[in-house]
C-alpha cells in the first residue's frame, strides 16, 4: 500500500502524520524535504529523503510507503499520486487553509480521487465547521486529529502515539482519544485498500 500526504499549504500536519503512522504501523517514509525532522525519529533503514534533483524510482517494496511531500513545487509529486491507493490532505481549520486545500483537491484528483481529508490540530467545533465547508463541495471521507501535546511527544521519544498510550499512566489518560482518532484513520485506510 502506498499513501501521499499531501497540501499545497505549509504547516497542516503531513509530517506528523506521517511519522505516527510509520511509527504505529512500521511503514517506510520517502520525503523531498530539505530538512526533515523525520531523520532524528525513524530508524534509517525506515526513512529515505531525496534530494531535489534526485530521481524518486517506482516502488517495489513489500512495506506500505508514505510519501511525506512539503509543499514546493516539485513535480515528483506526480508519480507519488499516481502509484498512491490514497492521498492524504491534511487541512487546519483557517480560511485561507480551506481555500487552499479546496485547490489541492481540485489538482489532486484529476490524477487520483482516492482521496482521505483529515482536519488537523483540531480545537472545539473545527471539526465541524472544517467538515461542514468540505462537503458543501465534495464527498470524500473526513477524518479528524485533534490538537494535542501527544503529536511533539512523538517527535520527543519516538514512540508511536498507540505505544505511548498502550504504557499506562497519565500518557494513556491524556492521550488515548487522539489515538483513538489515528486508529479510525488507521481502520478506513486498511478496510478501503
Ligand atoms: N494534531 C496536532 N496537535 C498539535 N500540534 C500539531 C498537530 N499536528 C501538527 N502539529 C504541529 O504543527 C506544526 C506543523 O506540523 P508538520 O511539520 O507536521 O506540518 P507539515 O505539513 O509537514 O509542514 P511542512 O509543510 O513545513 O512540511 C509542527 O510544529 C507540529 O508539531
Ligand atoms: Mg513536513
Amino acid at each position: 500500500m502506498i499513501i501521499t500526504i499531501y497540501s499545497f499549504k505549509g504547516g497542516v500536519g503531513k509530517t506528523s502524520i506521517s511519522v505516527n503512522l510509520s511509527l504505529t504501523l512500521g511503514w517506510q517514509v520517502y520525503s523531498n524535504d530539505y530538512y526533515s525532522p523525520l531523520e532524528d525519529v525513524l530508524p534509517k533503514e525506515r526513512f529515505k529523503k531525496y534530494e531535489p534533483n534526485e530521481e524518486i524510482p517506482p516502488y517495489m517494496g513489500k512495506d506500505s510507503l508514505i510519501f511525506d511531500f512539503g509543499g514546493q513545487i516539485d513535480f515528483r509529486i506526480i508519480p507519488a499520486i499516481l502509484q498512491s491507493n490514497f492521498v492524504l490532505i491534511p487541512l487546519i481549520n483557517e480560511i485561507i487553509d480551506i481555500r487552499v486545500t479546496i485547490s489541492t483537491i481540485e489538482a489532486v484528483r484529476e490524477l487520483n480521487d482516492n482521496i482521505i481529508i483529515v482536519v488537523n490540530r483540531t480545537q472545539k467545533d473545527d471539526f465541524q465547521q472544517a467538515r461542514k465547508q468540505i462537503l458543501e463541495h465534495y464527498d470524500y471521507p473526513i477524518f479528524e486529529i485533534k490538537k494535542s501535546r501527544a503529536i511533539s511527544d512523538v517527535f520527543k521519544t519516538g514512540k508511536s502515539i498507540q505505544a505511548m498510550v498502550a504504557r499506562g499512566g497519565l500518557k494513556r489518560f491524556n492521550y488515548s482519544s487522539i489515538d483513538h482518532q489515528f486508529q479510525t484513520l488507521i481502520k478506513h485506510i486498511i478496510i478501503n485498500r
